[in-house]
Parts: C-alpha cells; structure tokens; sequence
C-alpha cells in the first residue's frame, strides 16, 4: 500500500518515518517548497537498513506522483505560534486544505483521507466539501492525541505504565474538548477510584491546555512527535483492518443531536475508513460540552467562507 502525505513538516515527516519504519506502507511525502521532501525522503531511505525494513519514500513537489494513494494524510499548513489560538490559523489554512484535497483526490480517487491541520474540526469540514467523498473515508486526528496526553498525565500523577491507562477525549480538538474522565482507567480501574475529584479537574486542565503547553516552552511551532505517532495509529487501524475505536473527528448526521459539523466522537476504525459511529450515553455536562464544541466548530466553518 501507499500513503501520501501532504506536507512534510514537522508532522508530515515524522508521521512518514512513523509509517515507513513501523513497515506499514510506502510512502509518498509532497510538499511546496522545491527539494525538501525530496531530501527528506533521501535521508529516510539511508535509514533503512538500519532500522531494517523495504519501504519506498518519494518526495515530491508534484501531485502526479501521489497517484494509487491508499491513505492521504493532510499535515499542510502552519502551525500556532505563542499566544495564537488555533481558530487563528483558520483563514491560511482553509485555502492550503482545500487545495490539498481537491489536488490529492484527482490522483487517489479511491483513498481514505486524515486531516491533521488545524483547526483541525474545521479543516476536516472543509475538506470533506471540497472532496465530496462520502463520510466514511474523510475523518481528522485529533482525539487520538487528546486521549494520549490525558494518559500521560494520569500516568505521571499515579506512577504508572502510561500503556495501562486508558481514556477517551472527545469534542472538538481546542479548549472545548471533552474528556471522559468518568471512563478513564488503569486496567480497568476507574480513575475516580485512584484519584480525587480536584486533582482529576487539574488533568483534564492540563490536556485542554497539552498543545499550548508545548508551543509556549517551544516557541518555533508546536507538538509533533505524539501528533505523528496518534496519526500513524489511525493509519495503521485503516491499513490492518483492526477496528480499533478510536476517537476521530468524523462528520455527524444526526449523531449526538448533531447534524453537519465535524467533532470528535468514537469510530471504529477499519479498511473502509470510519465504520461506524458509537453513541455512547453521556451526561448532561458531557453532552453540553459537546454540543458548545459543535457550535464554535460551526462558527468557525462560517468565518471561514465569508
Ligand atoms: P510545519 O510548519 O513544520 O509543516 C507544515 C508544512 O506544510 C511545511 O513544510 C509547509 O511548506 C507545508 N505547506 C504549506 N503550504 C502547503 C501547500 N499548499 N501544499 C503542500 N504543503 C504545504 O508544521 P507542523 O508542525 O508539521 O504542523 C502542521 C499542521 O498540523 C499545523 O496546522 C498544526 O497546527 C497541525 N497540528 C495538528 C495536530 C492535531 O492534533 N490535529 C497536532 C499537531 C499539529
């Protein structure tokens, strides 16, 4: 199989070493400025018989080479700055995205498509428009990410294997986002268990906050190694045909009582792209949380036209 990725940033070059060195797929890493992905994609293949696999890496500056893609993964675009909310990326970002799709689509009629620009809810909604595809095969990442961090900082807090925490964020991929710490668990065990109530507030704090964190102490763009690895998981679920639920950012027809917005809900995962939605029961506030996601989402797609 092969996967295309359309800029090859930070992101989109880690993601390529991701799904290249995992041995998930060939890869083809395109981006606009001359020589970069190809020089990328040079280094990428003299690691390879190091980290011993066969995977081919082209780069390119031209969409023709992308064309058969299994999966294309959209990375292009800019990334926050100190003191930027993501919504302000939204103008410059919608035009890179909307490029990107309908040129990738041209070439890969057949592909399922991964939007990890931000903001990233909008930039997925776009991109649906812009490629017609059905919406199945077009979905963003975001909640695989925002699930990590809340992980991360479980594990930190209790002292344990961060691959024995589990937890689902959902919502929008922003401050609005909505983590399910009722259901968040160390095999098993319900953190509400392990935890008390301020100091599981403070976590969840701390995920809203986990993007923002990164680009303050960076200053020159913002998180990529996790964003990366969170992608090349759902690359990896579509690839495989694993399943897995995930929480992806998907377009909702009724779903939550909600209806023509993309936000962040649990999907299985498979060959066909986005299988199916899972409606969990939530509360009240849950179910408020999203909806307020749902509603900045639809905000921000209609700044973006005007
Ligand atoms: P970066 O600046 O390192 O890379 C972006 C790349 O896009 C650059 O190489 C640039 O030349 C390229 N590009 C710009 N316009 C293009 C076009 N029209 N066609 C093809 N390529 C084009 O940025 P980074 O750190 O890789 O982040 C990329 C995007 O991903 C940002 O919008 C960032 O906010 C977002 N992001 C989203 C996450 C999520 O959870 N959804 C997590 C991390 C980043």
């Amino acid at each position: 199989p092969r996967v295309t990725i359309v800029g090859a940033g930070r992101v989109g070059s880690t993601l390529a070493q991701r799904v290249a060195e995992k041995n998930l797929a060939d890869v083809v890493l395109l981006d606009i400025i001359a020589g970069m992905p190809q020089g990328l994609a040079l280094d990428l293949m003299e690691a390879r018989g190091i980290e011993i696999h066969n995977r081919q890496i082209i780069g390119t500056n031209n969409y023709a080479d992308t064309s058969g893609s299994q999966i294309v993964v959209i990375t292009a675009g800019f990334p926050r700055k100190p003191g930027m909310s993501r919504d302000d990326l939204l103008k410059i970002n919608a035009k890179i995205v909307v490029e990107a799709a309908k040129n990738a689509i041209a070439h890969s009629p057949n592909a399922i498509f991964i939007v990890v620009t931000n903001p990233l809810d909008v930039m997925t909604y776009l991109a649906w428009q812009a490629t017609g595809l059905p919406r199945d095969r077009i979905m963003g990442m975001a909640g695989v990410l925002d699930s990590a961090r809340f992980e991360t900082f479980i594990a930190l807090e209790l002292g344990v294997l961060p691959a024995d925490v589990k937890a689902m964020v959902l919502g929008s991929h922003g401050d609005l986002m909505v983590p399910l710490s009722r259901y968040a668990t160390v095999n098993g065990i319900p953190i509400t268990e392990l935890l008390d109530a301020a100091t599981i507030e403070r976590l969840v704090e701390r995920t809203r906050n986990g993007g923002a964190e990164i680009v303050e102490l960076m200053h020159t763009g913002g998180a990529f190694f996790a964003p990366a690895s969170a992608t090349s998981v759902m690359v990896e679920s579509i690839l495989l045909n694993q399943s897995r639920l995930l929480p992806v950012a998907a377009y909702l027809q009724g779903e939550y009582g909600l209806e023509d917005v993309v936000i962040g809900v649990p999907c299985r995962l498979g060959c066909g792209g986005i299988e199916s939605i899972l409606e969990l029961t939530l509360t009240d506030e849950e179910r408020e949380g999203l909806h307020t996601s749902a509603r900045s989402v639809r905000q921000n797609i209609e700044r973006s036209q005007e």
